[in-house]
């Protein structure tokens, strides 16, 4: 059985854990590959609002969850979920804990906080979770990992030999108060104890799961523009959430990959700095916000807002392979008459492009080049398929399509559950009933 990527195609966001939500109604395993608590998926469910920040959303369907060894952990945040969720009535047994994940320690997010102001009107607009700086001493083999939790003295041996280079760095280079042994130690003791039963070796879990023809799921956190190595650096995350990030982050073959669903909004948000070329300057930027309730899980910061950018999302079907699309919250576009669509960057030299500059200069001084449709003025509530949008909402998805060459199979009309149309063939998308050579593995 193959294993299908869920990413997300534009700067996060996307609605990428409600496209998981759904999809894991027909899956066996959901797995997470990369990121930490920088991430914040709102799922609603049974007019439930749960916000998650490391565990993958089909835990509320009751599926097994991984988080992969690509991730960076921090163990108060995963405990706060994982209490929360068991306060709600969510069993949290079925989740398993790669023991190579990272843990972010208390100088990650202090160091996170000081770069930042550091750098001033430089900065990049972290969500100053601690992400960088553990990615970072994760490429230095400095980290801690989560099987450190397992071993006690090995920990604290390990904070011992961080602390004596983080604390130099942190008083003279930022001025900012040191850590103390003892109370790094003792806390990181503590969430050993609560998370010892969910930590596994989770490639061989999701290898096995592969082998016996479940279906499993591999869902990347943020989005591919903020991949590391090919989104808009420097303004990107730490981490790469591109589709093929998943097998290595996961631990298994690239070739057990057959689907990749991108998940992008009808229009565009990105939160943090750095350029944006269809960002909606005015009124309308702020209409887009208020309807599609733009605000940052994490840190509940604005987001700002834009207009679809087929050149960007050209370049990430490109970056994930993608096969299919998942558009999201079409229906926060359905009170505007005129709806601008970016088809091209015009360059410095006043040359055209479709394609995504591979330079950042070029990129930050591209304008867009739009198309305008016709919007459909008309609330898409009580619309049951995808047949049954309005006609311009139908142009509107056509001339995505075509512009593309990829189709759309799911389309977000509500916050709900319920309000997401598909083409059919939900199990297909979850890789469910897909033959494929692995299936005789
Ligand atoms: P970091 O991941 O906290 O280091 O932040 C780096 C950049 O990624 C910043 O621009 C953040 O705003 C952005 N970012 C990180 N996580 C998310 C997310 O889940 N959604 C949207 N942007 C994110």
């Amino acid at each position: 059985m193959p294993a299908t990527v869920i990413v997300g195609a534009q700067w996060g966001d996307e609605g990428k854990g409600k496209i998981v939500d759904l999809l894991a109604a027909h899956a066996d395993l959901v797995c997470r590959y990369q990121g930490g608590p920088n991430a914040g998926n709102t799922i609603v469910t049974d007019g439930q609002t749960f916000k998650l920040r490391h565990v993958p959303s089909g835990i509320l369907r009751g599926k097994t969850c991984v988080i992969g060894a690509g991730c960076v952990i921090d163990p108060e945040i995963l405990i706060a979920e994982l209490d929360g969720l068991e306060a709600r009535g969510v069993a949290t047994k079925a989740i398993c804990l790669s023991g190579n994940a990272h843990l972010i320690m208390p100088w990650h997010i202090a160091i996170d906080g000081a770069a930042e102001r550091r750098l001033g009107r430089l900065q990049i607009g972290t969500t100053r979770r601690g992400i960088g700086p553990a990615y970072a001493d994760k490429a230095a083999r400095l980290g801690i990992r989560v099987q450190d939790l397992l071993e006690p003295k090995i920990l604290r041996q390990k904070i011992e030999t961080a602390l004596t280079e983080k604390n130099v760095w942190l008083e003279r280079v930022y001025g900012s108060e040191p850590f103390a042994l003892d109370d790094v130690a003792g806390r990181y003791e503590r969430y050993a104890g609560r998370l010892r039963p969910y930590v596994a070796d989770t490639s061989l879990l999701v290898h096995r799961a592969l082998k016996n023809g479940l279906s499993v799921l591999l869902s990347g956190a943020q989005g591919s523009l903020l991949d590391l190595d090919h989104g808009t650096y420097p303004f990107v995350t730490s981490s790469n959430p591109l589709a093929a990030a998943a097998a290595t982050s996961l631990g298994i073959g690239p070739n057990r990959i057959e689907a990749v669903i991108g998940v992008a909004k009808a229009y565009v948000t990105r939160v943090g700095e750095g350029p944006f070329p269809t960002e909606i300057e005015g009124p309308d930027g702020a209409r887009v916000r208020e309807l599609g309730g733009e605000f940052g899980t994490v840190t509940g910061r604005e987001r700002r807002c834009g207009w679809l950018d087929l050149v960007a999302l050209r370049y990430t079907i490109r970056l994930n392979g993608i096969t299919a699309l998942a558009l999201t919250k079409l229906d926060v576009l359905s009170s505007f008459a005129r709806l601008p669509v970016c088809v091209g960057y015009r360059l410095r030299d006043g040359s055209e492009t479709t394609e995504f500059p591979a330079h950042q200069s070029d990129f930050h001084h591209c304008r867009p080049v739009y198309e305008t449709l016709s919007g459909w003025q008309r609330g898409l509530e009580t619309v049951e398929d995808l047949a049954a949008l309005p006609d311009a909402a139908r142009r509107y998805l056509a001339f995505i399509e075509r512009q593309l060459e990829v189709e759309i199979s799911l389309v977000g009309t509500g916050a709900g559950r319920e309000q997401v149309l598909s083409g059919g063939g939900l199990e297909a998308l979850a890789g469910r009933g897909v033959a494929t050579p692995h299936a005789r593995s």
